[in-house]
């Protein structure tokens, strides 16, 4: 629905800006202005919001938790909610879906597989379209609607192409989506076509993909709706906030996430430095990005960083070395020249967190796990879990420590690799158009295979008894 917006909280945002994030540039830009990259450095841009440190924080968090009881269209998105800390006037033509206000779980059998005594999960899966790109969706669609577009075209590994594909269609929008050919799993592909986008399938990967969404960004009848798009990141930055209310405002020590074009760390970095900015908390939680091993570009960058570049936020590298060829069964962040990486990699550095890889077989155990604890999530999602695993194991989490999981997309996005871990047939190349390698087998370490059973009493009763 696109409802007029209701005033729910006192507004604290003025009209905003973006900015190049190169501070040696430091150009701004009005906000209308259709740009994605600063025309003076060529450097990815923010949202400035001018947020006004509240005179009293602890009314801004009261009103925050009412609206969430209201029943008022704006206050029911779990975005527009925080409209206050969005660059968006009060009439802006909103967007929306009833994304976000999504659910924080424990996992127990998960937190004991880390070596944690608690972790909790935040779902992002259970947003409208499945994934957590709804929350940006919302944003980027409802400022594709101010600039006049016709059109709104995105890049993707699947989740972005299900989400715009939805919110265009709900915008009165028309979708354009460029997929990497054979590399997306067939729920997504199948998403987007139901939501009526134009699907056009390259043959290339996500990369390929992405450098031409970036070309046709000049077409004045063109929205790029990729997380290059600041204003998708200021959906995204919600989460923070949404999850904040959840904790109850006690800051996590730890919040981990998957690392892809890198969106999502960016976002999550915004949201909490916002809070911090404003006084509605007190540090920052330490945010780490987990990449899988065949395609991790900045955890490559990051291992290689020296101790002066790990503090010298001034200084940030200038250039990432991309992966060629990027190959990973978590097709989801198959990806080899992230756009946002500078941004992720300050977020990253500032609040003293890291970013590591995991390998195929680690990934689709933690998945497992994730399963076992009656929560699931797509295979990019586990990156989390089995970073976790990993980070708890090099004492940079401690085992008390209070840890948050971003699970990024829902178990059905992916049910081909699920149904082959479980069978014992997933291997590295599994559905792989583009595998260099050969492949190798991954073991379904907490496999749970369909057993074939007579039709009878007696055999399905003997099966109970049978141990697993
Ligand atoms: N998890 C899932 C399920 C994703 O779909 C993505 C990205 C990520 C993690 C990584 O997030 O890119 O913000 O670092 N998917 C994009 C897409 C690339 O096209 O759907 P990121």
């Amino acid at each position: 629905m696109r409802g007029r917006p209701v005033r729910a909280v006192k507004k604290i945002a003025e009209p905003g800006a973006q900015r190049c994030i190169n501070r040696a540039c430091g150009a701004t830009y009005g906000l209308q202005e259709r740009i994605y990259l600063c025309p003076r450095c060529g450097e990815t841009l923010e949202i400035d919001c001018r947020l006004a440190r509240p005179k009293n924080p602890d009314a801004l968090r009261r009103s925050w938790a009412a609206s969430a009881n209201s029943k008022l269209p704006r206050d029911s998105s779990g975005v527009w909610r925080y409209h206050a800390m969005l660059p968006f006037e009060d009439d802006a033509p909103l967007v929306t879906l009833f994304e976000g206000n999504t659910p924080l779980f424990h996992a127990p059998r998960s937190a004991k597989y880390c070596g944690l005594s608690d972790l909790r999960l935040k779902h992002q899966g259970y947003n409208p379209t499945g994934s957590f790109k709804d929350t940006g969706m919302a944003t980027a669609m409802t400022q594709a609607l101010i600039s006049g577009a016709r059109t709104a075209i995105c890049a993707s590994t699947g989740n972005t192409a299900a989400s715009l594909a939805a919110y265009a269609a709900r915008a009165g929008l028309q979708a354009a989506i460029l997929l990497p050919r054979g590399q997306v799993s067939p729920s997504k592909l199948a998403q987007s076509l139901d939501y009526g986008a134009l699907v056009l399938e390259i043959d290339g990967n996500f990369d390929a993909c992405m450098r031409l969404v970036q070309e046709l960004g000049d077409d004045p009848s063109i929205y790029v709706a990729n997380s290059i798009n600041p204003f998708r990141i200021e959906g995204q930055k919600t989460v923070a906030f949404e999850l904040m209310e959840q904790c109850l405002w006690q800051v996590p020590h730890h919040i981990v996430v998957p690392g892809g074009n890198m969106g999502n760390s960016t976002a999550l970095g915004k949201g909490f430095q916002e809070l911090l900015d404003l006084g509605l908390i007190s540090r920052l939680p330490k945010l780490s990005v987990i990449q899988a091993e065949g395609a991790a570009p900045l955890a490559h960058l990051f291992a290689n960083l020296g101790p002066k570049q790990r503090t010298d936020l001034e200084h940030l590298p200038e250039k990432l070395e991309p992966v060629a060829n990027p190959q990973t069964l978590a097709t989801a962040i198959k990806i080899g020249a992230p756009v946002s990486w500078k941004k992720a990699l300050r977020a990253v550095l500032r609040s003293g967190g890291k970013i590591i890889t995991v390998s195929e077989q680690e990934i689709a155990d933690a998945k497992a796990m994730i399963g076992r604890d009656s929560i699931g999530c797509e295979p990019a999602s586990a990156t989390t879990v089995a970073g976790i695993k990993k980070l708890v194991a090099a004492g940079h989490i401690g085992r008390k420590d209070d840890v948050v999981a971003v699970l990024t997309g829902h178990a059905l996005k992916d049910p081909d690799y699920m149904i082959r871990y479980h069978e014992g047939t997933l291997t590295s190349a599994a559905g792989a158009v583009d595998a260099l390698v050969l492949p190798k087998p991954i073991a379904g370490a907490f496999q749970n295979a369909p057993q074939r059973v007579a039709g009878n009493k007696t055999a399905i009763l003997a099966s109970l008894e049978r141990p697993r």
